[in-house]
């Protein structure tokens, strides 16, 4: 009998307050009709002071496990994808155990930038299919903007802060039907915050601690991987993409999801777009799209939709899941 792992609940979580584009050109110089037309985003959510990724991490969890009608301490595996943890050490996955109560169940965090939430849904789509884990709870969770320069235009209007998940059960029934990761180190120099914890001293000095992008070079790399990846999947599970319900992208420029869009002949009313209102919130914009087109029933049970991701390393993947 082949177990898979399949979608109980979904869940996510938005800092409240709101930052414009407006607000934005009163601090660098740029202007709301530029960022709509080049990214599409029109607002962006940053987190409080005095809140941090684990705060959006647990609310998103705790949301996802009363949708999926779990109790912490049924699980088995906690997976936290994130860039930005509050801790160097322990990981963001068993501060958010801690919180929950789930005691004694495997916790660690993936760090795959923006792909990330597809590396942590692979990584426990592995552990329930091989029987290790009967559910598990996955979480993209980021305040990105505590890695950004907000002096610096060509990267400080493109982020958010937020956190989404779900949680997956073991079933005869798919469920996620395949999930494909991958990377690609060469162009680390594209997209990086170039400082470390072993770097930390040398790179500080030079006062580069924040997100550093070859724009139109991230751009062009994403627009031809997505592309490819989202053959690679199609061709995987002997589907014609004609029989896909929903596109849930990576939310990080609406002309990336465009270009992927039109790759899949998918018209954009079939396209899960909140880059709009959420801008890039890095692994967390997965989750927070899945959970609002879930939450205001344009995905229901039985629907075929497909998750893909690009983001700094190159790493980029994929997920086909029937909800
Ligand atoms: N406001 C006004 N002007 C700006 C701004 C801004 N915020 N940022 C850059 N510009 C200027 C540039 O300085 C440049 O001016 P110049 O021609 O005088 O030198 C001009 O606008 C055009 O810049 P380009 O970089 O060529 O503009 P492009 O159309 O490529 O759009 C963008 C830039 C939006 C960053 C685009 O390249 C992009 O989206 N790349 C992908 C980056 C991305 O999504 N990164 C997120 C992480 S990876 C991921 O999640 C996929």
């Amino acid at each position: 009998m082949t177990i898979y792992s399949r979608i109980l609940g979904t869940g996510s979580y938005l800092p409240e307050k709101v930052v414009s584009n407006q607000d934005l050109e009163r601090m660098v110089d740029t202007s709301d009709a530029w960022i709509r037309d080049r990214t599409g985003i029109a607002e962006r959510r940053i987190a409080a002071d005095d809140e941090f990724t684990l705060d959006l991490a647990e609310k998103a969890a705790r949301n996802a496990l009363d949708a999926a009608g779990v109790d912490p301490q049924e699980l088995d595996l906690i997976v936290v994808a994130t860039t930005t943890p509050d801790r160097v050490f322990p990981s963001t996955a068993c501060l958010l155990q801690s919180r929950l109560g789930a005691k004694g169940c495997a916790a660690f965090d993936v760090q795959a930038v923006c792909t990330g939430f597809v590396y942590a849904l692979g990584v426990a789509d592995q552990f329930v299919r091989s029987g290790t884990a009967k559910k598990a709870l996955v979480l993209g969770a980021e305040t990105f903007s505590r890695i950004i320069d907000w002096t610096d235009r060509n990267t400080c209007v493109l982020f958010g802060d937020g956190s989404g998940a779900v949680v997956l059960g073991a079933s005869e029934e798919p469920g996620v039907m395949s999930t494909h990761l991958h990377a690609d180190g060469d162009y680390a120099d594209y997209l990086h915050v170039p400082t470390g914890v072993s770097t930390a001293r040398a790179v500080l000095e030079e006062g580069r601690a924040y997100v550093e992008m070859n724009g139109p070079g991230v751009f062009r790399m994403a627009v031809s991987t997505l592309g490819r990846i989202a053959d690679e999947t199609l061709e995987h599970n002997h589907i014609d993409k004609s029989e896909l319900d929903w596109l849930v992208p990576h939310q990080a420029n609406i002309r990336i999801i465009q270009a992927t869009a039109k790759k899949l002949d998918l018209p954009m009313d079939r396209v899960i777009v909140t880059v709009d209102k959420h801008g890039n919130t890095s692994a967390a914009s997965i989750p927070l799209a899945l959970d609002t087109a879930v939450r205001d029933g344009r995905i229901k049970r039985g629907d075929l939709f497909m998750i893909e991701g690009f983001g700094g390393g190159f790493t980029w993947g994929s997920a086909l899941i029937r909800y």
